[in-house]
């Protein structure tokens, strides 16, 4: 199955009324388990590589681009579900230009932060920054989408005044002249959701979904789906959310995977050594092999992988 664009897959989730999932993935060990549990689920897949991973052009945090986009590529080319390439939250105008000439099919520029990845911009700085890399696209040979995002991720809490609420979710009007001067394929939207574990069930303010969705055309995308319960996952996508991010899930299935295996292996070996001590033996040293501690972890990765994408309805889409 060829390489699909965004603005394509999400086309197809908006007929269908479902979300795709978008998985971010950092080593060979995540992009097997992403790619496998599209492929049994046979479902469109959005794969994700985010700027702090492979860091910004010139230097790598961990991973260098290249490296990644190999192993990617490989497994796109074997794929037979549609595959999205997609950046993450590109940070800069050459970190989306880097990612458009690796051979990407989808950047996101995330313009409502400065390149620091803290401090917010104005609306007009959100716009400038999307609106240079949409118009870098269009005068590529190929279609390469773009998301952008309106707004401010973070947790809603129950103590903030309506000011606070206000600040933090998207408004309508604002993401309707985002949409309109920049001419984005897809919108990241700040509702509640936030990157990484809540604390307790989040307040999410799901009437953002609609009133957005009322005034902008395209379709609408969930960042921080880690730890959203499914209720509101539904309803969510019930109202109108085409793209779900999934991060953190994923590298806590793996960590967590890891360390029950590690602790197993080791309680074997202490265990082993107590009763050989007691015959008087010496002790046999745990085998060292990263593919019993891997392989198996890449496989509970990959079941969180395919319950994500039945709830958010793309399972046995394709
Ligand atoms: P989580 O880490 O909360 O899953 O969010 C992922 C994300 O939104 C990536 O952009």
């Amino acid at each position: 199955m060829a390489l699909v664009t965004l603005k394509e897959i999400l086309e197809d989730a908006e007929k269908g009324g479902y979300a795709v999932g978008a998985f971010n993935v950092v080593n060979m060990e995540t992009a097997q388990a992403v790619f496998s549990a599209a492929e049994e689920e046979r479902a469109p897949l959005i794969v994700q590589i985010t700027e702090t991973t492979i860091g910004q052009p010139g230097k790598v945090t961990y991973t260098p681009l290249e490296d990644l986009m190999g192993i990617v590529n490989v497994l796109a080319k074997k794929a037979t579900v549609p595959v999205v390439i997609h950046e993450d939250h590109g940070r800069s105008f050459l970190s989306c230009k880097r990612c458009v000439e690796a051979g990407f099919t989808s950047v996101m520029r995330d313009g409502s932060l400065k390149g620091d990845g803290k401090t917010k911009t104005s609306i007009e700085e959100n716009i400038e920054e999307t609106k240079k890399v949409v118009e870098y696209v269009r005068k590529q040979s190929r279609y390469i989408s773009v998301e952008g995002e309106m707004g401010t991720l973070g947790e809603v809490t129950d103590t903030m005044t309506q000011e606070e609420r206000k600040s933090l979710l998207t408004q309508p009007e604002d993401a309707k002249r985002f949409v309109e001067e920049t001419g984005v394929d897809a919108l990241a939207i700040a509702f509640g959701t936030k990157h990484g574990p809540y604390r307790g069930r989040p307040i999410i303010e799901l009437d953002v979904i609609k009133e957005v969705k009322d005034v902008v055309g395209i379709p609408l995308v969930m960042h921080g789906g880690t730890g959203v319960p499914p209720d509101i996952v539904k309803q969510a996508v019930k109202l109108g959310i085409r793209k779900i991010n999934i991060d953190t899930q994923i590298r806590m299935a793996f960590e967590r995977a890891i360390r029950e295996l590690m602790s197993e292996k080791w309680n074997k070996y202490i265990a082993e050594m107590e009763e050989t001590l007691e015959l008087g033996e010496e002790a046999m040293p745990p085998k060292y092999d990263l593919r019993k501690i891997l392989g198996p972890a890449r496989d509970v990765a990959k079941e969180t992988i395919k319950a994500k994408m039945r709830l958010f309805g793309c399972s046995g889409k394709v």
